[in-house]
């Protein structure tokens, strides 16, 4: 292996209109190593990246592959000097089988399908990779369009592999298999540079760590010789606690109980099946599970959007009255007094509606009970001004229109929002995805705020160290059944893990 970098970069300025992406940046990744990128969102990473795979152009700056400048200006270019990137958002053509995706584009379209099959089966058996190289892609799970994405670039020759938050469509165990692969590759003297959020993975898996702060490089540590701590302390730039809160429940009385739910998608297959629990007040409930288990499905019952048998019934808090919620609509469910906050998954689709201001967006959750013709913009301005404050949202002002905010402060505003409802049960889905640590820092406390205030919480989460660190009790979720209730402050994680991937036939088995 030399010991040339792969890749140096020098000085490398970006800007967009009035907005300075990458200010003066700095970075090397040698072969044979893994190097983490950390920052905050926004803080320029995938700007950086885009610049090394010939997707825009630096304004300054040079950068030099295995010692000699390179000019690299399209995504060819960038294939010449070996560097591959894989994208956020795969760009994989659905109804092409695997092998076809990935020779898509070469040799002037003149194929041979079965020697470039056997090259694919050559590289996934070098490397580890669990691929199928005729099945389609709109039969694939997320992880393996990602292999898919992955291998294409190494059947292209990379020599320098860039993956922008892999790990944050995955499951724990298809994260340890991305890592066995990427441990794989630095011992074949690859260079690799993977962005992630999550600071156990960069401890985990990298040899150094780069990072960037607001556009600006802050510097390079060697993964051995620094710590969590320290890493996010040089991302957000000042000294931050780590440690997310968990208080003891007090007085938890039951809130809402779900009883033998079966819902079907459209198809009549079942989506949950005879599922059954307890959310209590003054309690975080976590859901865990493999992405489409039937979180969403189950949310949505709860919240009047889904058909479903079974039963779901409230208590109310006052007057310990229950109230049936199922088959009841939304509007129906909060004209019985039912104060119940929802945070989807999609918050751009049912949350919020992209194209109205910050302002109308708050109005959206209670413009059903207007009675007067004229709107009365003032309360939900002053809602929206309220939250720009305490959320700390990045805003022009309330004027400005929600598709127009980042990831972060979109989800800030929805949660602000829900959170304002004074609810009773206040369910989140994935309230942090995509979010860096100082906003998901700011979400985790929203939650225990309401868990204090004697709200029965349910929490629908991915990172299973948050799940354990915050949530009182974890409820798991496989093929749309219950494999287990754990307690959230005995319970491990690789028991979490088991009984998220527990095929329903053993759930059969165990039951009976
Ligand atoms: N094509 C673009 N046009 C305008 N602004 C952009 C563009 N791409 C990125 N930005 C801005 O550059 C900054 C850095 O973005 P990005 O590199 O995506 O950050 P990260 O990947 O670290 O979250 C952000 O303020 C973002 O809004
Ligand atoms: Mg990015």
């Amino acid at each position: 292996m030399s010991s040339t970098p792969a890749i140096e970069l020098k000085g490398i300025t970006k800007t967009f209109g009035s907005v300075i992406a990458n200010d003066n940046v700095d970075l090397t990744v040698n072969h044979g190593e893994i190097l983490a990128i950390l920052g905050e969102n926004g803080s320029g990473k995938t700007t950086l990246m885009n610049m090394i795979s010939g997707i825009y152009f630096p304004d300054k700056g040079t950068i030099k592959v295995d010692g000699k400048e390179a000019v690299i200006a399209s995504p060819s270019d960038a294939f010449n000097y070996k560097i591959g990137m894989i994208h956020q958002h795969f760009k994989l053509v659905d109804i092409f089988t695997a092998t076809e995706n990935i020779i898509l584009g070469l040799n002037d379209g003149k194929y041979n399908l079965k020697k470039s099959r056997q090259k694919i089966v050559d590289i996934c058996e070098q490397f580890g990779f669990e691929l199928e190289p005729d099945r389609k892609i709109y039969e694939m799970s997320v992880s393996e369009k990602q292999t898919v994405e992955i291998v294409k670039v190494l059947y292209r020759g990379a020599e320098i592999l860039i993956l922008d938050e892999p790990t944050a469509v995955l499951t724990p165990q298809e994260i340890d298999k991305l890592f066995t692969v990427l441990k794989k590759m630095r011992e074949s003297g690859k260079a690799i540079i993977i962005i992630t959020h999550k600071l156990n993975e960069v401890m985990a898996i990298s040899d150094r760590v780069s990072v960037l702060c607001k556009g600006k490089y802050i510097g390079t540590v060697k993964t051995s010789q620094t710590n969590e701590k320290q890493l996010t302390e040089m991302m957000v730039g000042h000294k931050i606690e780590l440690n997310i809160q968990r208080d003891e429940v007090k007085d938890a009385v039951d809130r809402l109980v779900v009883k033998n739910v079966n819902c079907q998608d459209m198809e009549g297959l079942p989506v949950l099946t005879d599922v059954s629990f307890t959310a209590r007040a003054g309690e975080i409930l976590g859901i865990a599970g493999i992405a489409g288990s039937g979180q969403k499905e189950l949310l949505e019952a709860i919240a009047g959007l889904q058909r479903v048998t079974g039963e779901i019934t409230y208590i109310d808090p006052e007057s310990g009255k229950l109230e049936n919620l199922r088959d009841k609509t939304p509007t129906q469910i909060q004209d019985l007094g039912v104060r119940l906050s929802f945070v989807p998954e999609d918050r751009l689709g049912m949350g919020l509606v992209g194209n109205m201001n910050i302002t109308d967006n708050m109005m959206l959750r209670s413009y059903n009970k207007g009675h007067s013709i004229a709107v009365d913009r003032k309360a939900p301005k002053n809602l929206a001004e309220e939250i720009i404050e305490k959320l700390e949202v990045v805003t022009p002002g309330t004027n400005t229109p929600v598709r127009r905010l980042s990831g972060g402060n979109v989800q800030k505003v929805l949660v602000g929002r829900e959170i304002a409802a004074a609810p009773t049960v206040f369910m989140a889905a994935y309230p942090v995805r995509g979010l860096d640590i100082n906003s998901s820092f700011t979400i985790y406390n929203l939650l225990n705020d309401q868990k204090k205030k004697g709200v029965a919480v349910i929490f629908v989460g991915e990172d299973l160290d948050v799940l354990l660190a915050l949530c009182d009790r974890i409820l798991v979720l496989s093929s749309g059944k219950v494999s287990g209730i754990v307690d959230a402050r005995t319970a491990k994680k690789e028991e979490i893990g088991l009984l998220m991937t527990k095929s329903s036939h053993q759930t059969d088995k165990e039951e009976a």
